[in-house]
């Protein structure tokens, strides 16, 4: 089958679309033909091999795995022994641990759900690891509840998107920190107020947001505390500027958010999305009542998925890139 390989980490130009055995599927997994497959920043780290604390896990000097890609959409091929909840013809969307820019991938059976019947197979790749840190981030790491006052930072991205409409489903009044070229979408998103990152910063506005939500990752903890309730809740997703070399932007949540609660009423949750088919039968629902809706902004060929890649490095995407096999 054609799928895009790595021997090595490095910037975009490692990717290669080579011809690779197709995968079998184990006990408990699905073989999925892949119609298309969601890039997010997971697929920069797994090709960059950075920030280097992933490597026990990732491959020490090369990748275990070849393929690159994790979201997907395409049709089942094959169910593996013991798996009763699919079969072949199915739809459905979720995450691969073969790598979804090829032609198959398999994929445990508790990561995949039915694809939602509103969305085409472009559509549905988008969601799986977005949508599912975006609906832990406001369900169950915030707990956001109606009347709530939310700041999502970074909210024009792939996952800022999904928070700012699952926090305004959820009854709050969400504002979102965007710069000037994505207001109005992140304004027909459902959000409330704009705030343009390049001419005002998070706490001007004082203390006043029950829940912020760091998607950006890039300012100092102290920043985002001014702008927070006394009680307030701090959910960091991402970042990728700030952090040491060795755990990238995992140092916020891992360490320096553990440090600066200790002593405050807020409460700092670094956050660690856990991908699972409850949460993406929960975000089809969500998408079939037409309360989310999944924004594709260009799709790539597979042949040319490293330049998608690279664009998601880059780290301005406005909605999300996808690749059709
Ligand atoms: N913890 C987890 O489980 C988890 C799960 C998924 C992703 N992540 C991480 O979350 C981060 C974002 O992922 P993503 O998929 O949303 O990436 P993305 O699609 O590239 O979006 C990043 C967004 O950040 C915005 N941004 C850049 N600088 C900003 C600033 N100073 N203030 C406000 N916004 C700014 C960009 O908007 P502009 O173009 O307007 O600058 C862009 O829309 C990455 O670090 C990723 O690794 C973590």
């Amino acid at each position: 089958m054609r799928a895009v390989v790595q021997d090595v980490y490095g910037e975009a130009d490692v990717l290669q679309l080579s011809d690779v055995d197709r995968p079998a599927p184990q006990p408990g997994e699905v073989l999925i033909r892949v119609v298309a497959a969601g890039v997010d920043p997971g697929v920069w780290h797994m090709m960059t091999g950075r920030p280097w604390a992933m490597r026990p896990v990732t491959g020490l000097r090369t990748p275990k795995i070849r393929v690159r890609g994790r979201d997907l959409a395409g049709v089942v091929e094959q169910a593996g022994a013991g798996v009763t909840a699919f079969r072949p013809g199915d739809e459905v969307f979720g995450t691969t641990s073969t790598g979804s820019f090829a032609e198959f991938a398999t994929a445990p059976a508790g990561r995949i759900a039915a694809k939602p019947a509103n969305l085409s197979f472009e559509q549905a790749a988008v969601v799986p690891v977005s949508g599912t840190t975006a609906l832990q981030a406001i369900r169950d790491a915030a707990g956001v509840r109606a009347g709530q006052r939310v700041l999502v930072v970074g909210a024009g991205g792939g996952v800022g998107s999904f928070v700012v409409q699952l926090a305004v489903a959820a009854g709050a009044e969400v504002t979102g920190v965007c710069g000037a070229a994505k207001a109005e979408r992140v304004r027909s998103l459902g959000a409330a107020d704009v705030l343009d990152y390049r001419t005002e910063e998070v706490d001007a506005r004082g203390p006043v947001f029950d829940v912020i939500v760091d998607i950006a990752g890039n300012r100092r903890l102290s920043l985002l505390r001014r702008a927070l309730t006394p009680r307030g809740t701090l959910v960091l997703i991402g970042g990728e500027a700030r952090g040491t070399t060795l755990l990238g932007g995992m140092s916020r949540p891992w360490i320096a958010a553990p440090l600066s609660s200790m002593f405050s009423g807020q409460r700092l949750v670094g956050m660690i999305a856990k991908e699972n088919a409850d949460d993406l039968r929960a975000l089809g629902e969500l998408i079939e009542a037409g309360t989310l809706r999944p924004a594709v902004e260009r799709a790539f060929p597979l042949a040319r998925a490293a330049e998608a890649v690279r664009q998601v490095g880059a780290g301005h995407a406005a909605g999300k890139l996808v690749v059709t096999i």
